[in-house]
């Protein structure tokens, strides 16, 4: 069972991968840009709500009240530009003069994004976090990027999918922000029950 930064790590190489092969397509790999897309799309929202709803509100936990806490504000206000430049690739045909500089750029700013996650973030969480409680969070981050996963390919579930991806989408950061708060308290009430 992976620690929550290495889980989380190794997320980040597979969405790499993933946005390296659309850079490598052309116009004529319509069917390729299509599945590409889809991919990179599960991959980053599934990572993108874990983090939210677990990694982020223990770091910002952790961090309270010392310099690392800004980290926090600005991987989630990064989250949030992702998440309007991803659905603005997703309405792009991938036979538009348009596709591949809309692919760079979601590229770069989720490149940008994991890098200082891993340099800055990750790094503070290492010092702020013992090696049982990243474990520990670790397991909550598998087990709930299982349950994601499952959702995401079930069809059953599709509507209701998309109504959460909807929300979430128009949660403005301040939202998602007072929402990490009252999970970290959730959370800390928890392990002080245990
Ligand atoms: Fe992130
Ligand atoms: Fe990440």
């Amino acid at each position: 069972m992976p620690n929550a930064i290495a889980l989380l790590k190794a997320d980040h190489a597979t969405v790499k991968r993933l946005l390296r092969e659309l850079e490598a397509t052309t116009d004529r790999g319509v069917k390729v840009r299509e599945r590409l897309v889809a991919d990179i799309e599960r991959e980053v929202k599934i990572h993108s709500q874990i983090e939210e709803e677990l990694f982020y509100p223990t770091f910002k936990k952790a961090a309270e009240d010392t310099e690392s806490e800004e980290l926090f504000y600005e991987a989630t206000e990064e989250h949030h530009v992702v998440d309007m430049v991803l659905p603005a690739l997703k309405s792009t045909s991938p036979k538009a003069p348009e596709f591949a500089a809309k692919a760079k750029v979601l590229k770069d700013l989720i490149e940008h994004h994991a890098q200082e996650e891993e340099t800055q973030m990750f790094v503070q969480a290492r010092r702020l976090l013992d090696d049982e409680q990243l474990r520990v969070l670790g397991e909550e981050l598998q087990a709930r990027k299982k349950t994601l996963q499952a959702m995401w390919s079930n069809p059953i579930l599709k509507p209701v999918k998309k109504l959460q991806a909807a929300v979430h989408k128009i949660t403005p950061a301040k939202i998602k922000n007072a929402k990490a708060n009252a999970i970290a308290a959730m959370k800390s009430d928890e392990a002080r029950q245990r």
